[in-house]
Formats: C-alpha cells, structure tokens, sequence
C-alpha cells in the first residue's frame, strides 16, 4: 500500500516534492524479520556545495558538526566544549539517532529516525513514546504535533499546530519562553503490530512515502 492516493507501488516519475537537501531518514523491514534504520547527512544545506567531478557525490559540511569554537553555536544552535574541538583522528559529535526498538523478548518492535539537526533526538524519541506510553498506531504517532528543547537556549520550540493556547500560555506564566517552529523532524517509523503485520508510515512534513509490498 501507499500513503499517497493513486500510488501502490514505487516506481519512476514526478518527484512530489524536490529532496531535502540536506539530512534524510528511511526504514525498511522485510518478511523475513530484517529491519534497516538509517540516517545519512550532508548536514547544512548540499553540504559543503562541492561536486566530486565526474561523480556527482556532493561533499559535505560535517566539520560544523565539531565545536569549531568552543562555546559557540553551530548550525543547529548547539553549543559544546573542548572535548567536541576539532583535533586529529577524531570523530565529531552527531545528533543521528537511526533507532530500533526491541521488545522484552528481543523481538523488532520498531524502527524509527528523523533528520533535523539537534531536534532529531528528540523527534525520534516523541514518536517511540506516543507508541508504548500514549498506544498510538504509526500514522498518529508520526503526525502528533513535536515539542524541542536543547537546553542552550532555554526555550521550548512547539509546531505551528496542535498545541492549545491554554497550554503554551501555562507554560509561558511558569517561565518558559515559546518558540513557534513550522515544524521539526521529518520522521519515518514502522512498527510490529501485536499480531506480527507490520504496519509504516512516512512523515507528512516534508513529503515522505510509505510503500508496502
Ligand atoms: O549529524 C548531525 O547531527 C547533523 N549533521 C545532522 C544535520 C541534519 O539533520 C540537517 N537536517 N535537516
């Protein structure tokens, strides 16, 4: 099946909307129990907007993804110390989260990421809880409106749609600055129903498909 009317099987054509350009997520899970969660980046973006010649492979701008200097934000508003400073034969920090979730008896539960930068630990863990805390299917745990907080800076980021005033006033007289985003994370999630189906569904923010054969 497909989540987009008319659709039922991937297949050539026009793109429905262009590729973001910069940080994607996908999941598959086969019948045969394999699952693959995976995240790739070219983290702002077209990266560092450098085309190998000849290939066509754009180079990325990962080098923002150290604290080029420390105490400083970088893209995503991250702010970090020494031990994330450029050095050699180091690796530097990532917010990827590609994510599987087992069950009690080491069965795949789920499998589930978002690209977004900072916001993708915490994207990725609101739709893992709306599933086992709030008993949420795959497309109402996908398109619940998302909530960020980094702690630097001390605000709370809220999608544009979804969250009462009444709340957002709640959370203001206690302190909290809002911020109102068009939306985090692009997330992809399937999971195991308890009856062993597995059910997908692709996040609407930015244009995802979910295809099942
Ligand atoms: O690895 C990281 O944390 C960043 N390079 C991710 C950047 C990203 O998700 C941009 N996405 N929209």
């Amino acid at each position: 099946y497909s989540t987009r009317p008319g659709l039922n099987q991937a297949g050539q054509g026009a793109p429905h909307l262009t590729e973001v350009p910069e940080t994607t997520h996908y999941v598959v899970a086969d019948a045969a129990g394999n699952v693959v969660s995976n995240t790739y980046t070219l983290n702002g973006a077209y990266g560092s907007c450098i085309v190998v010649p000849g290939t066509g492979m754009l180079l990325n701008n990962e080098m923002d993804d150290f604290a080029v200097k420390p105490g400083t934000a970088n893209l995503y508003g991250l702010v970090q110390g020494e031990r994330n400073a450029i050095a050699p034969k180091k690796r530097m920090l990532s917010s990827m989260s590609p994510t599987i979730v087992l069950d009690s008896q080491g069965r795949f539960s789920m499998a589930v990421g978002s690209p977004g930068g900072s916001t993708i630990p915490t994207t990725t863990l609101q739709v893992i809880t709306n599933v086992i805390d709030y008993g949420m299917n795959a497309r109402q745990a996908i398109e619940a409106p998302r909530f960020h907080h980094q702690g630097l800076p001390q605000t709370i980021d809220v999608e544009a749609h979804g969250f009462a005033p009444e709340t957002l006033k709640a959370l203001q007289a206690k302190g909290h600055p809002i911020h109102v985003r068009a939306s985090l994370g692009d997330a992809q999630l399937i999971l195991r129903r308890p009856d062993g189906t597995l059910e997908g569904w692709a996040d609407p923010r930015k244009g995802g498909l979910a295809v099942g054969y």
